[in-house]
């Protein structure tokens, strides 16, 4: 794909690489998988909010999906238009649903009567009818990792469809609200057809039931979840998908919005880090590299894979040995027992799959400096995301020294 050597040379490590063709192909295969019905594209941001990739999913036609106020300002400053973008979330401040409404975005998407009252209100107040779309908590489970299902009554998303109910027929009857919309999200890295199946038609009839009620739904919001391949996960095919949402909607004339993260940007990036030196403390080799948990905190946080590539060397004489951080935590690893060839200092290591909930995970623990990030397209790379500085971590405090 491109010469990592070269890239680390020039721009550093840790650092990120994204493909931004990988990320065009994806979204043009989405499209294509929808194209029978109007649909709307919105990338969910919480997996890569770096502008430029935002700026990319503007000129591609896609939306925003947004999970704080930042990430709505951060969608407008990159130009994606303010009538595709959606505020979720299961919880909003009072300033950040009032800069919604001000910023006049699609719509957003409410997950409990609470925050009904409060948009309400704050709608009331400012004399703007806000676009609403409730998220409806269908009870499937996703069948994916307990931290990142979010479709069933345990979870803290969304509300059941009793509730639902009520909380349209409440819109309906209010000045200051307007329910446009429909919407579920049950979870994420989703690799079997048959939930997604099953919510949508437990939404599409719940639909059908307030189109009946004369309140006229316009845009079904399918959420994000289709899974990616990591390792060696069948994942969904999309036309297949997509046709599960099609026959549950039937005729219904809605528009169709989706909001994929780490389909669209998943495997578009990868992680690059350099080799510092190997230990072996008698019972265990471990690779130390210059990259962290705090750089790419997925394998820690969830056990997730990554495939690690020893760029450049053959596969000779392998053994096995962890892959760990200089981060002072025992969870600070990418990868465990793996096999790697005799690793010298200054040898990359690619870590791959890195593009969503890489960068947007990452923080400053230890003082560690965020990395930068650098974008690949056309056969040219170029800086999209300075590495920070000392300056930077202490940027927010030295004057109260
Ligand atoms: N829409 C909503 C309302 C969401 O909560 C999410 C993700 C998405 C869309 C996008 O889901 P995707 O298409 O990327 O699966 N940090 C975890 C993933 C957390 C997902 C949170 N919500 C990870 O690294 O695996």
């Amino acid at each position: 794909m491109a010469d990592f050597s070269a890239l680390a040379r020039t721009y550093g490590t840790p650092l990120y690489v994204y493909n931004f063709d990988t990320i065009t192909e994806q979204f043009t295969t989405l499209k294509e998988a929808f194209k029978a019905r109007k649909s709307l594209v919105c990338f969910a941001a919480k997996a890569n909010s770096n502008l430029s990739v935002l700026k990319h999913m503007a000129k591609l036609g896609a939306g925003c999906d947004c999970v704080s106020i930042g990430e709505v300002k951060r969608a407008l400053f990159a130009g994606i238009p303010k009538y595709k973008i959606i505020f979720s979330g299961v919880g909003k401040r009072d300033d950040e649903i009032e800069e919604a409404l001000q910023n006049d975005i699609l719509m957003l998407n409410l997950e409990s009567e609470e925050e009904m009252k409060r948009v309400e209100i704050i709608a009331s107040r400012l004399g703007v009818q806000a676009r609403i779309s409730i998220r409806v908590n269908p009870n499937i489970d996703a069948q994916t990792h307990p931290y990142i299902s979010t479709g069933l009554h345990e979870n803290k998303f969304g509300v059941d469809i009793e509730s639902a109910k009520r909380m349209y027929i409440h819109a309906k009857n209010a000045t200051s609200l307007d329910p446009v919309g429909i919407h579920f999200h049950i979870g994420s890295q989703i690799t079997e057809l048959q939930p997604f199946r099953d919510a949508a038609s437990v939404l599409a009839n719940l639909l059908r039931n307030l189109k009946a009620l004369q309140i006229d739904i316009k845009f079904f919001d399918v959420g994000g979840g289709v899974g990616i391949r990591y390792d060696n996960e069948i994942t969904i095919s999309l036309y297949d998908y997509a046709q599960g949402i099609f026959t549950a909607l039937g005729g219904l004339d809605v528009t169709l919005v989706c909001e994929p993260g780490r389909y669209l940007v998943g495997n578009c990036g990868y992680f690059l880090t350099k080799v510092l030196y190997e230990k072996n403390n008698g019972y265990k080799r471990f690779v130390i590299v210059d990259g962290a948990m705090n750089d790419l905190i997925r394998p820690s946080l969830y056990g997730a894979y990554h495939e690690i590539e020893a760029y450049g060397k053959t596969m000779e004489h392998t053994t096995l040995c962890d892959v760990v951080g200089p981060v002072c935590e025992s969870g600070d690893f990418f990868a465990k027992s793996i096999a790697l060839p005799p690793m010298e200092h200054d040898d990359i290591l690619v870590l791959k799959s890195a593009g969503a909930y890489g960068f947007t995970m990452s923080s400053n623990y230890n003082s560690r400096t965020r990395v930068a990030e650098v974008a690949v397209e056309n056969g040219s790379d170029r800086l999209i995301r300075k590495r920070e500085s000392f300056e930077d971590l202490i940027a927010l405090e030295k004057e109260y020294v």
